[in-house]
């Protein structure tokens, strides 16, 4: 009875929570991606990806928008479902939408929609101090939590643009501060976007639960990138912590495949991917 999810017809049982604790308790590099569609989980999980985020990022790379703040509950739900299709070993985080945890009640209903109709098995939402009282509620009803730190994306209209964040002490201080309240409400991972390797390296090493980072240097328990930016899809300029794998490879999972390796093997992000 307790059995369905170890019966995927893989040699290796699927990812769940105490993988990822005991990936980080071991020291073992967490490789993550996102994914949008069911062809592309399938391959991300067939290259070893450990976790596979159904990012708001879909905003850009799927959609054209230039920000992730028009994406919707409903687009997550959908694009969530898809991949969920397509994974048998990774585990599957889907994104809080912009303005989809406005209160405790608003986000449990949210998480509830991701979890029951997109599949996922945590949900991800962008916080700090403020969405400690969301992160409890979710916890107390058993909702898997990764909470986003450093750069949120959500508030690119508030913050000015895309920036590093944390660089001033102070603000590093207090984004440490806010990772430990999120671990003890209840959050199962913290997620640091675009903070200097100091600040990912201090926030990993005060937290118990895993810390991935993108653009957060190579010190933290996992590295995640856009799919679309591995596979040079994304056109235009991408961020100094972006890695073109398609580059030498022949195939999209071969490149992915140099990902998953590189970051296992701690190679991936190399210093010019980082902030300082
Ligand atoms: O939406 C997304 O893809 C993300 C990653 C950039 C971490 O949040």
């Amino acid at each position: 009875m307790y059995t369905q999810l170890e019966q995927r017809g893989m040699p290796e049982p699927p990812v769940n929570v105490s993988t990822l604790r005991k990936m980080k308790q071991d020291g073992e590099p967490i490789a993550c991606l996102t994914a949008y569609d069911a062809s592309y989980a399938a391959l991300v999980d067939a290259a070893g990806t450990d976790l596979v985020l159904v990012g708001d990022s879909l905003g850009m790379v799927i959609q054209g928008h230039d920000t992730t703040v028009p994406v919707t509950v409903d687009d997550i739900v959908y694009h969530c479902r898809n991949v969920a299709r397509g994974l048998r070993r990774a585990f599957l985080v889907a994104d809080m939408p912009f303005m989809s945890y406005t209160k405790p009640g608003i986000a449990l209903d949210n998480a509830v929609r991701l979890m029951q109709e997109g599949g996922a098995m945590m949900v991800k939402l962008e916080g700090g101090d403020d969405q400690v009282d969301i992160v409890e509620h979710l916890a107390r009803h058993d909702i898997p939590v990764c909470a986003h730190l450093g750069l949120k994306p959500q508030s690119v209209h508030k913050i000015g643009g895309f920036k590093v964040q944390g660089r001033e002490p102070d603000k590093a201080k207090e984004m440490r501060t806010a990772a430990k309240r999120l671990q003890d409400a209840g959050a199962d991972i913290v997620l640091l976007e675009c903070v200097p390797n100091e600040v990912g390296k201090l926030i990993t090493s005060a937290l118990d639960v895993p810390v991935i980072g993108i653009g957060a240097g190579p010190d933290v328990n996992g590295q995640i990138l856009v799919l679309y930016d591995v596979l040079d899809i994304t056109q235009g300029r991408t961020p100094k912590f972006v890695k073109n794998y398609q580059s030498g490879f022949t195939s999209p999972l071969a490149a992915v495949q140099a990902y998953v390796q590189e970051v296992k093997a701690g190679d991936y992000p190399a210093p010019e991917h980082c902030f300082s």
